[in-house]
This record gives structure tokens, C-alpha cells and sequence, in this order.
């Protein structure tokens, strides 16, 4: 069975984070926070934009250097920088850092810049294990709320194939 980073890379940039990086001039600053396979640090680069990308997985590593972004392999919990990001994405990956660390992410943020983010709502069954964290309370602080959506179903997670109940909600928050 491919793994999850093989069956991710193939897949289409979220179109809300695609309207996000959009709106903004090129050479701006994102950071793609677990970036995964690098399909939104892909399509940043694309626009013309500066892409900071970092995972802790090697293989995530190794084929988000194949976009033009720059790329770190380290834990989210223990990044830290001077420079403020015109945009933060974190697709799916925030559930999974230490709950004190989510929070000092905002401080990355340049004023008016947007962190992007799908984090599990708390119906979905990895909060209700124990296996996954909710994220979105511990972020909110003086972030506005430009865009909301949420979805709920039954399906598999990619890498394992065992059906379990999701609940996804992409936020896009604007700071200040
Ligand atoms: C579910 S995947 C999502 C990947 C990508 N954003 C996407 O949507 O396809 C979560 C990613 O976050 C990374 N990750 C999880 N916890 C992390 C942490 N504490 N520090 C750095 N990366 C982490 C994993 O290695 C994985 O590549």
C-alpha cells in the first residue's frame, strides 16, 4: 500500500488556502507548518511567494525540497524565528503538536497576516481517543475569523485504511 505521502502528493491544493495566497503580493512570507507531502508549499511557490516549510517526518522533508521552498526538518514545538509570515498554513498537522506550543505560533504572524488551518472539531473520533488534540480555542486569542467551514462524515484515514468518523473544520484567521 502507498503511504500517505505518496497518496497526498498527487492531490489538489485546498482551494481556500489557494484564495488566501492569492489575495497576497507576490514575494510574500508563508510559512507551511507540517507540510506534508508540499502540495500547498507547492502551489505558494508557484505564486511567486517565499515558502518556509517544516516536518518532522524526513520523507515529508524530502519531497517538499522538490517544490523551490525551503524546507526544515524539525519538530513544530521547538521552531523559532525573528521573522513575521504574511501567511501561516497548517493543514491538518496542528491536532498533532503540544497544546502549549499552538498557541505561540500566532506570534509569527506579521499584523493583518492569516494563519490558514484544518484542525478536527471535537465529534472527530481521534479527539474522542485521545490520538488527536483540539486546536481551534487554543488559537482563537485576538485572531478574527475571516472564513469557517466544517464537514463531518465516515471515511479512512490515508495511511491506515481504517474508517473512522471525521470532523475537519479550515479556518482562515486574520491577525488583527
Ligand atoms: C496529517 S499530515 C498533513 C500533511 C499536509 N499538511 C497535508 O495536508 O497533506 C501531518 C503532518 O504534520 C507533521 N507533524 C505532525 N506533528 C508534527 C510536529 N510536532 N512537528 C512537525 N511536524 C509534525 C507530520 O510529519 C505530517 O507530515
Amino acid at each position: 500500500m502507498l503511504d500517505f505521502y505518496e497518496k497526498t502528493k498527487s492531490r489538489p491544493p485546498r482551494e481556500f488556502v489557494v484564495d488566501v495566497l492569492s489575495k497576497l503580493p507576490p514575494h510574500s512570507l508563508i510559512l507551511d507548518l507540517g507540510c506534508g507531502s508540499g502540495v500547498e508549499s507547492k502551489v505558494a511557490v508557484e505564486m511567486g511567494h517565499l515558502v518556509l516549510a517544516i516536518d518532522a517526518n524526513p520523507q515529508a522533508v524530502a519531497l517538499t525540497a522538490q517544490t523551490g521552498a525551503f524546507v526544515s526538518q524539525q519538530k513544530i514545538e521547538s521552531f523559532k524565528t525573528h521573522l513575521l509570515f504574511d501567511a501561516i498554513i497548517a493543514i491538518n498537522t496542528l491536532q498533532f503538536v503540544e497544546p502549549t506550543s499552538v498557541s505561540k505560533i500566532v506570534k509569527f504572524l506579521r499584523p493583518g497576516g492569516y494563519l490558514v488551518m484544518s484542525v478536527f472539531g471535537p465529534q472527530d473520533d481521534w479527539v474522542k481517543e485521545g490520538k488527536a488534540n483540539l486546536v481551534a480555542s487554543k488559537i482563537f486569542g485576538n485572531l478574527v475569523i475571516e472564513y469557517f467551514n466544517e464537514r463531518q462524515y465516515a471515511g479512512p484515514a490515508i495511511g491506515t485504511g481504517i474508517v473512522k468518523h471525521w470532523h475537519v473544520c479550515d479556518y482562515v484567521l486574520k491577525n488583527g
